[in-house]
């Protein structure tokens, strides 16, 4: 009518023309969600400004003019205020396959529901663990080289050419399979002889099983050398992703005998409630590296600490908020790491003795941030391990008799952020090339979230939170003690199982 006016229209025509207004909307792509830390007043110190930019930069009019306009001109606190707080539990609940907009939840509820939301998680959808199916004849291949040669061309059966967009890994269990399995039984064979045989029974709970490949080696080789024991022993795989724990299923009734060891609980560890009061063997290879992790980062000037939230805004985009409120498990991390050097005081930071910032140039950072209008006057970000915290409470409180082990990445290849601390990579397996993203905060299922484990930290969080000591080893060094090392040498004396996964630790008590 051109009038202004409401004319009647049919329910439909209006949403035709909502969804059609919808359809036209353009994503800035100049933006991304880490371009502003968009931060909350601080609680020490008043701000008239929200802290909405950054006061000690020469671009500090830039600032003020850009940084709201992709929160819809508002300041960080309203925008952030206007949207409900949520978390990966109650995403998981949903039955839709769209991941959420008009939401704003915790770093590590992110990288949750990205990796593992029942629907739409990377771990639900195409994930698949390179498995080797025959194992290497080591003795007869000529160096590494050659075996190099012979494992690209086990990868081709993979081609993602032929399969939908496929995610494929591959992990050290698979790859040296049964020997790398054999080496972990030994170890258990070793410690369960040494303090509980033959009073209690040999109990193993594997935490994030994969394709089951671990649990078929440990049992066979037991079954093998010690059948007296193996008919003592009971093995329990707990994984949260549905398709995997099928696999695992699967793959233990294939083999003869083992089907009255083994049970599979479809359920993440982090929601594990049963006490077991048994001694027991608790190990977990390369699941810490896909635990999701919150991010931290502190004010440059005063030390305050702000933690990172993501707010998803009614067009799916997203958005990094830095907010003074830290919560309980970033608490316990600050508190219980305060005296192996993190702190976030003030003080201690001015005086570098702040582990693992001090590895940041502070000075470097300052004067990084004269020039830049969006560093909002915040160092940059430190990832930390949120969630192993509650595996580690949970490891105390249900399970009181555990020995515990566990082997991840110790380091990653250079990621795009190598000025974080701990910064995750970001990457998805397309066309047969992985292909890397410079922020978590990517498309919810596409990507593979992996992270590096600080061992110095994680060893003294665990003995601080369980109480019990335990050690660091290097991959190389586990594998030499307890590996068959003669089986897996190659004609000219080299040892793949030795010499790759130079950055890896294990974790062992
Ligand atoms: C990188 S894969 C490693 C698989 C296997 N351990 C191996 O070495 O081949 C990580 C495994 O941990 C599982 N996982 C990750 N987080 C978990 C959690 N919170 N509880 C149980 N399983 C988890 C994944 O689904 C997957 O099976």
């Amino acid at each position: 009518m051109g009038n202004g006016l409401i004319s009647r229209r049919s329910l439909s025509s209006f949403s035709k023309l909502l969804s059609e207004k919808k359809q036209r909307f353009i994503h800035d792509y100049s933006v991304t969600p880490t371009t502003f830390n968009y931060r909350l007043p601080s609680k020490i110190t008043s701000d008239k400004f929200y802290s909405a930019y950054n006061k000690n930069s020469i671009f500090y009019s830039l600032f003020h003019y850009l940084s709201p306009q992709s929160l819809n001109k508002q300041t960080p606190r309203d925008f952030y205020d206007s949207f409900p707080l949520t978390n990966f539990k109650q995403l998981s609940k949903s039955k839709s396959n769209i991941p959420p907009k008009n939401v704003k939840m915790l770093t590590r509820d992110f990288i949750d529901d990205s990796l593992y939301n029942p629907q739409y998680g990377y771990f639900n959808k195409n994930a698949e663990i390179f498995s080797l199916g025959e194992s290497f004849d080591y003795n007869n291949i000529n160096d590494i080289d050659e075996f190099i040669r012979i494992w690209s061309t086990k990868y081709e059966k993979y081609s993602t050419k032929s399969k939908d967009n496929l995610q494929l890994w591959h992990t050290p269990s698979e790859l040296f399979q049964p020997f790398y399995g054999e080496a972990l039984a030994r170890y258990i064979l070793v410690n369960y002889k040494l303090n509980l045989y033959p009073y209690d029974d040999l109990v193993i709970y594997e935490i994030g099983g994969g394709n089951g490949t671990l649990m078929k080696n440990i049992l066979q080789y037991i079954a093998r050398n010690e059948p007296k024991i193996y008919k003592r022993t009971k093995y329990k795989i707990i994984e949260i992703s549905k398709p995997l724990s099928m696999k695992q299923r699967f793959k233990h009734l294939m083999i003869k005998d083992l089907e009255h060891r083994v049970e599979i609980v479809n359920k993440s560890f982090l929601d594990w409630d049963e006490r077991q009061n048994e001694h027991c063997f608790v190990i977990g290879m390369e699941v810490l590296d896909n635990l999701s992790h919150d991010v931290l980062k502190y004010d440059l000037f005063t030390g305050e600490p702000y933690q990172g939230y993501v707010v998803i805004d009614e067009n799916g985009d997203f958005h990094q908020f830095w907010d003074p409120e830290l919560n309980a498990e970033t608490k316990t991390y600050l508190e219980l790491t305060k005296d192996i050097g993190v702190n976030h005081e003030y003080v201690n930071y001015l005086t570098n003795a702040l582990y693992p910032l001090n590895k940041f140039n502070l000075l470097k950072q300052k004067f990084n941030n004269v020039f830049s209008p969006f560093q909002n006057d915040l160092t940059n970000a430190m990832f930390i391990p949120t969630n192993l915290i509650k595996i580690f409470k949970i490891l105390k409180e249900k399970f009181p008799n555990h020995q515990l082990l566990i082997s991840d990445f110790n380091k990653l290849p250079k990621s795009i952020n190598r000025t974080d601390y701990n910064h995750p990579i970001v990457q998805i397996f397309l066309n047969d090339k992985f292909v890397t993203s410079s922020t978590y905060l990517a498309k919810q299922g596409e990507f593979d979230i992996i992270f590096p484990t600080d061992f110095e930290i994680i060893q003294q969080l665990y003995t601080r939170i369980t109480g019990k000591l335990i050690s660091v080893s290097s991959h190389e060094k586990f594998m030499n003690d307890w590996s068959d090392v003669e089986g897996t040498c190659l004609a000219n004396g080299e040892n793949p199982l030795l010499s790759l996964y130079s950055n890896a630790s294990f974790l062992h008590s």
